[in-house]
């Protein structure tokens, strides 16, 4: 594959459609690297924002960087397709692929119009390369439907390059990706990438190139086995709560396992977000209409093992409420799906409160970001803006998104503006042994949490 590496070209000029989380990202980085860039998205607020140096999500570091490639003159946003149809070598397509309504497939209506509407302006030789997390064979598709729309057919190529970064490391990740994937239909369209990607190739970044459905492939069983990860933790959990023993110490132990690792591995409340959840649903669903639906069937598993941690973590505080929600005034600690996030998609914290909700309880939550995003999604529950309201007064506090301001809280502050000091640790991140001696009914989500554990998992950091 050597001789078809390209060297590093600043003249490359990049397009990226879909200005979300993922295309918002990979254009400000693409513009670090020195190409010129132009964004796209079809939602004007979005483009006007990002065009002011405002970043339309909460992803620590990225707005800075967005300024300071705004301030180079390399990087512009539009709403206007025809001023990046014509622009770039090479199109990112970075649009969302949610879940359907009616089912668990993704919804692929904006990745289909995206890559048609871009085919049907582009005159001159591009590379349009797919990013979103799409079911394996959508490449393929849309390489024929490419080629029904094009107005120059001859000119344009389909490519898929995946995407892993995440959320709250968008930059980290995407600047230096612990590996590159690109599926590719031919020498060419390795070739743009290698081009593309060239200061980090030449860093040593890992390169695995395939064909289109591998790529596609890559991506969607990444996630896959990370959502497993995290529900084979959380099942030990559930059979350490049934046998009395603490599933933190378990997973600290099998972490020492370097074929098993600690990463992913933390019990808790469990997984959720745009991606994982989603993904392994479209995932089943794909592997079904290909007749290989048992392969993956351990998936669905994996998501009712998921869904039955909130459950749980609302039983555990009615438990710690004496057996009955109605009119306990619980604090709800978080709402975003993960700490330094503002992003709210199938949050397990948020879905927590809405049950609580539901079973009569008062329920105040604080997110240090996602509080707005929240109301949006449940505009019914109270959100208060800062950890001591939500605390005022409470019977529980509910620990359901591990910001470090609610694992940095002290517990004797903290009990002096509760009514009742009992806390209930749905992501195993408290140091129990503080809140107990401080006079806390401290229980936590998975089982028994020993003082000496919570001790060195902080040391552990
Ligand atoms: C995930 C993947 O990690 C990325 O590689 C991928 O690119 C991205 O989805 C995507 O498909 O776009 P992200 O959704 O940002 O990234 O979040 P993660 O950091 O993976 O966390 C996912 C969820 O798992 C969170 O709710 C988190 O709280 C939970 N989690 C994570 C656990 O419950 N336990 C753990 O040990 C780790």
């Amino acid at each position: 594959m050597t001789d078809s590496r390209t060297p590093f070209s600043a003249q490359l000029r990049i397009g990226v459609s879909g200005l979300g989380y993922l295309g918002a990202t990979h254009a400000v980085c693409m513009a670090t690297l020195g190409y010129r860039v132009v964004g796209y998205d079809v939602d004007e607020g979005k483009v006007q924002a990002l065009s002011r140096g405002i970043l339309p999500f909460y992803e620590p570091g990225l707005p800075e960087l967005l300024r300071e490639m705004q301030a180079t003159g390399r990087l512009s946003f539009t709403s206007d397709l025809d001023d990046v149809a014509e622009f770039a070598d090479v199109h990112f397509v970075c649009v969302g692929t949610p879940q359907a309504r009616d089912s668990d497939a993704a919804d692929l209506t904006y990745v289909d119009a995206a890559f048609t509407a871009l085919a049907q302006r582009i005159s001159r030789r591009a590379l349009l390369v797919g990013k979103s997390t799409v079911p394996v064979g959508t490449a393929e598709r849309l390489t024929a439907l490419v080629a029904e729309h094009a107005l120059a057919p001859a000119e344009v190529e389909l490519a898929w390059n995946p995407e892993f970064l995440r959320e709250g490391f968008a930059v980290e990740d995407t600047l230096n990706p612990d590996r590159l994937v690109f599926g590719v239909a031919s020498e060419w369209a390795e070739r743009q990438l290698r081009g593309v990607y060239a200061p980090m190739l030449e860093r040593g970044t890992p390169l695995v190139v395939a064909d289109l459905a591998t790529a596609e492939l890559v991506k969607v069983a990444a996630n896959a086995f990370l959502a497993t990860k995290i529900s084979f933790v959380n099942a030990m959990a559930e059979v350490c709560e049934a046998a009395a023993a603490d599933v933190g110490l378990l997973a600290r132990a099998l972490s020492y396992d370097e074929r098993i690792g600690g990463r992913f591995l933390k019990p808790g409340l469990g997984f959720g977000g745009g991606c994982l959840p989603k993904d392994i649903r479209a995932f089943s669903h794909r592997a079904e209409e290909l007749g290989v639906g048992k392969a993956v069937g351990f998936l669905r598993e994996v998501d009712e093992i998921n869904l039955r941690r909130r459950a749980r973590m609302v039983d555990l505080i009615r438990e710690a409420a004496g057996g009955d929600l109605r009119g306990v005034r619980v604090a709800g600690l978080g709402a975003a799906f993960k700490p330094d996030s503002d992003d709210v998609r199938d949050a397990p914290a948020l879905d927590v409160a809405r049950m609580l909700y539901l079973e009569g309880a008062d329920v105040r939550i604080y997110d240090p970001q996602a509080n707005e995003n929240a109301h949006r999604v449940y505009p019914d529950l109270e959100y208060v803006s800062s950890l001591a309201e939500a605390a005022a007064g409470a019977d529980v506090v509910a620990l359901l998104t591990e910001w470090r301001e609610f694992v940095d809280a002290d517990p004797g502050e903290l009990g002096d503006l509760v009514a009742q000091r009992r806390i209930v640790d749905g992501r195993r991140v408290l140091d129990a042994g503080r809140y107990r001696a401080a006079g806390w009914e401290y229980s936590s989500l998975g089982g028994a949490v020993t003082t000496r554990v919570a001790a060195d998992v902080r040391r552990a950091g």
